[in-house]
């Protein structure tokens, strides 16, 4: 577990922080790209595209990337960046749960931990892009705080 204060901490998710550490993501970085690449098979065409956005958040990203692990096996994960210069404004990256792990609270808290990296960053909003058509994240995320904007379909805001 990363450790305290979160509601219903079941699973063990660990985070990398860039320019921070955390985790040594060497060790999950090709299950990581596996997942995506299977998991969005509509954005990646060859595993190569997945691996070189995975190492593209590994590397250059100010962001961090938590991940849900099954004993050494990553079932699921989520991103978050930083919408401009600071962290003011965050962004909620892509976020994956294999099918066989779903509806039991794995993405819930991985939108927590995001949200208290967050809050450490001192951050004072965060938003979340969906593609609009995916049912279950607004009525997760709006248990969680987070207001349609309006503006953008699927676009969702949680002031902090
Ligand atoms: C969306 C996704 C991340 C949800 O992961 P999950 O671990 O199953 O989510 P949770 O268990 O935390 O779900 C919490 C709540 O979300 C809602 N929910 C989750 N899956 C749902 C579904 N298929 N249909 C309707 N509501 C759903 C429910 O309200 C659920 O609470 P409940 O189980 O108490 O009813 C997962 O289905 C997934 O990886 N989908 C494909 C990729 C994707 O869409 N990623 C997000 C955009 S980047």
């Amino acid at each position: 577990m990363t450790g305290g204060g979160i509601e219903n901490e079941r699973y063990d998710i660990r985070t990398f922080i860039a320019g921070k550490g955390g985790i040594d993501m060497e060790q999950y970085k090709d299950q990581l790209v596996k997942l995506i690449f299977d998991g969005f098979p509509e954005y990646y065409h060859t595993e190569d595209d997945a691996k070189a956005d995975v190492e593209w958040e590994l590397r250059e990203s100010l962001g961090a990337i938590a991940i849900a692990l099954d004993r050494d096996k990553v079932v699921g994960y989520g991103t978050l960046h930083p919408l401009h210069e600071g962290y003011d404004e965050i962004l909620f990256g892509d976020a994956y749960v294999l099918p066989s792990y779903r509806r039991r609270g794995m993405y819930t808290q991985l939108v927590d931990v995001r949200l208290r990296i967050a809050r450490e960053w001192g951050a004072k909003s965060v938003e979340i892009m969906t593609d609009g058509t995916n049912v279950a994240i607004p009525s997760l995320i709006e248990r969680r705080g987070f207001k349609f904007t309006g503006i953008l379909p699927g676009n969702y805001r949680k002031e902090l």
